[in-house]
């Protein structure tokens, strides 16, 4: 059983990695689009805000607000098997399944499980494909995150998406299908606890984590994938291999740590001492001068902060798939042209408008989703 869940799930995530290997825009020069006058604020208000009461029985939490996004999520989760099915044939998405309800049952902390439940009750979705969509998006993001300060000391946190890179590239549209299916279920939540707003986060409906969010007046936080999926450590985590461990994913940590940290410094300490599934890159930012860093992890440990300090210079953060340390792969350098563009920015014009020139770049960007400002 373990040697086919191995096959399986190395076929279909080294197939997904190959595929990302390759993103269109790679072969195009990178472009630095600052000064263009792009931002329209007005767009941020296609996203809905939608409100999570956290003193909510689990199962209450999602139910109302998930349940509209049925179909739009059914389309995520089919674009997400199909691609299986066409890499892989049909073998593998009900072994997928399986093991996603396997999961859910045996794994999933308590509440999340549960929380799932009312998702699946609501919009008539499987457990197991409510699991899978969880856990998937945990292996899949590649994207840019800044947090920058200004001359005024205002300090502007931002990311982009490029999940869509990854998959079916819809001719007519010029654009991939799963960017166009996850664009339709792209929610921005209120958390709430005792009627008050604690944290706000963006995610897509279905899923029980946040891609970023911010606590209030507090800390601002995104999280960026690593360019190779642990795929070793999801297969250990199914196989019962960390019993025991209280073992964190990082969309729910970004929730977790949202819920339960008070200051940039707790957040800082709580992301650096979780253990986690896969290494990640948290981009965290405070409400205070200097108050930026990349804490670069793997699984137990991290392996680097990389800091703000104005003073010497370095007046924001840029983090993309690769560690700082090490080279991206020359086609996805995302990294370069990005610090480049901010350098062409400058600090005095950091801006909300002026970061989102500078992810709209190519190839900061490497196909435009969508970004968030808060
Ligand atoms: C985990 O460990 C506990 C006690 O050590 C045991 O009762 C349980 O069956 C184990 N679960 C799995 C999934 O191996
Ligand atoms: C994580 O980093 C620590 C510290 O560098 C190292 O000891 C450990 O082996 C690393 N874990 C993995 C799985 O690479
Ligand atoms: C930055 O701001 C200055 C004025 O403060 C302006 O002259 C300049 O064009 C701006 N640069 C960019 C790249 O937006």
């Amino acid at each position: 059983m373990q040697l086919f869940i191995t096959v399986g799930l190395t076929t279909l995530f080294s197939c997904l990695l190959f595929a990302d290997a390759t993103p269109p825009e790679g072969i195009y020069a990178p472009k630095c689009r600052v000064g263009e006058g792009l931002y329209d604020p007005a767009q941020a208000a296609v996203v809905p805000w939608l409100t999570v009461d956290l003193d909510l029985p689990p199962e209450q939490r999602y139910r109302e607000i998930y349940g509209p996004f049925g179909a739009g999520m059914k389309e995520v989760i089919d674009t997400i098997k199909m691609m299986g099915t066409i890499v892989t044939g049909d073998w593998l998405i009900p072994l997928i399944e399986h093991l996603m309800q396997y999961a859910h049952d045996e794994l999933f902390p308590s509440k999340y499980a549960k929380e799932i439940d009312g998702i699946a009750e609501a919009t008539g979705l499987s457990v197991a494909d409510l699991s899978m969509m969880n856990i998937y998006y945990e292996l899949s993001r590649f994207c840019t995150s800044i947090v920058a300060e200004n001359t005024n000391g205002q300090v502007f946190h931002a990311r982009n998406l490029d999940f869509g890179q990854l998959f079916v590239w819809d001719i007519e549209k010029k654009s991939w299908h799963l960017t166009e299916a996850l664009k339709k279920i792209t929610v921005n939540l209120n958390f709430v606890k005792d009627g008050k707003v604690i944290f706000k986060g963006t995610t897509f409906a279905g899923h029980l984590g946040i891609i970023t969010g911010m606590k209030m007046d507090q800390f601002t936080l995104s999280m960026n994938a690593k360019v190779k999926p642990d795929i070793g450590n999801v297969i250990k985590w199914l196989t019962g291999g960390y019993n025991g461990t209280d073992i964190h994913f990082g969309m729910w940590a970004e929730r977790e740590v949202m819920e339960k940290a008070n200051s940039f410094q707790e957040a800082k300490e709580f992301l650096s001492d979780i253990v986690q599934l896969a290494g990640c890159y948290y981009i965290l930012g405070g409400k205070n001068h200097n108050e930026g860093v990349i804490i670069v992890r793997n699984e137990t440990d991290v392996l680097d902060y990389v800091e703000m300090n104005t003073e010497s210079g370095k007046w924001y953060v840029l983090q993309t798939n690769y560690d700082p340390d090490q080279e991206p792969l020359f086609i996805d350098d995302r990294r370069t042209p990005g610090n480049k563009c901010m350098m062409a920015l400058g600090q005095s014009n950091v801006s909300a408008s002026g970061i989102y020139e500078v992810l709209s770049s190519k190839t900061t960007l490497n196909k435009v989703c969508f970004r968030i400002f808060y």
